[in-house]
């Protein structure tokens, strides 16, 4: 079974970037211990657009949704997701979820050296 890749596609304000960074650097850090999960990346954007990616990797969709119904929320207290009024207002103005499958994925070769 491929992998699948789940990308939260986060529209973030010039004046927000920073507190979404910010955010990100003091993140719960439960998903590393979520069965299932293969990686983690937060990509900035440098061509001049407002999105952030948020990607994740999981073995499959199970793991992903096991991890959404579950850590998911408490990975999310400090300003993403959905918050109710006690929780710090979210750096992004927008969301969205793309899924993938991997089709396809290769590395470095190794040169021995
Ligand atoms: C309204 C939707 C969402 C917003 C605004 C948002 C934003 C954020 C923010 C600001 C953080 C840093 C922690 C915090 O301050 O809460 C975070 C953590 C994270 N988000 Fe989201 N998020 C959303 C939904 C999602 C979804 C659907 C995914 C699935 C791909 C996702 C993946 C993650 C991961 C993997 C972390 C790190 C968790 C950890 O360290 O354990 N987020 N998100």
């Amino acid at each position: 079974m491929p992998s699948v890749v789940k990308i939260n596609v986060l529209t973030v304000p010039a004046e927000q970037r920073e507190v979404l960074e910010k955010r990100f650097a003091s993140r719960a850090g439960v998903v590393e211990s979520s069965d299932g999960f293969e990686w983690f990346e937060l990509l900035r954007p440098v061509d001049g657009t407002d999105n952030y990616l948020v990607y994740t990797r999981w073995r499959d969709e199970a793991s992903f949704q096991a991890w959404m119904e579950g850590p998911m929320k408490q990975a999310h207290q400090g300003g993403g997701g959905q918050p109710p009024a006690d929780r710090p207002k979210p750096a992004a103005s927008a969301s969205t979820v793309w899924s993938f499958e991997v089709v396809q994925q290769t590395g470095p070769k190794n040169t021995g050296a």
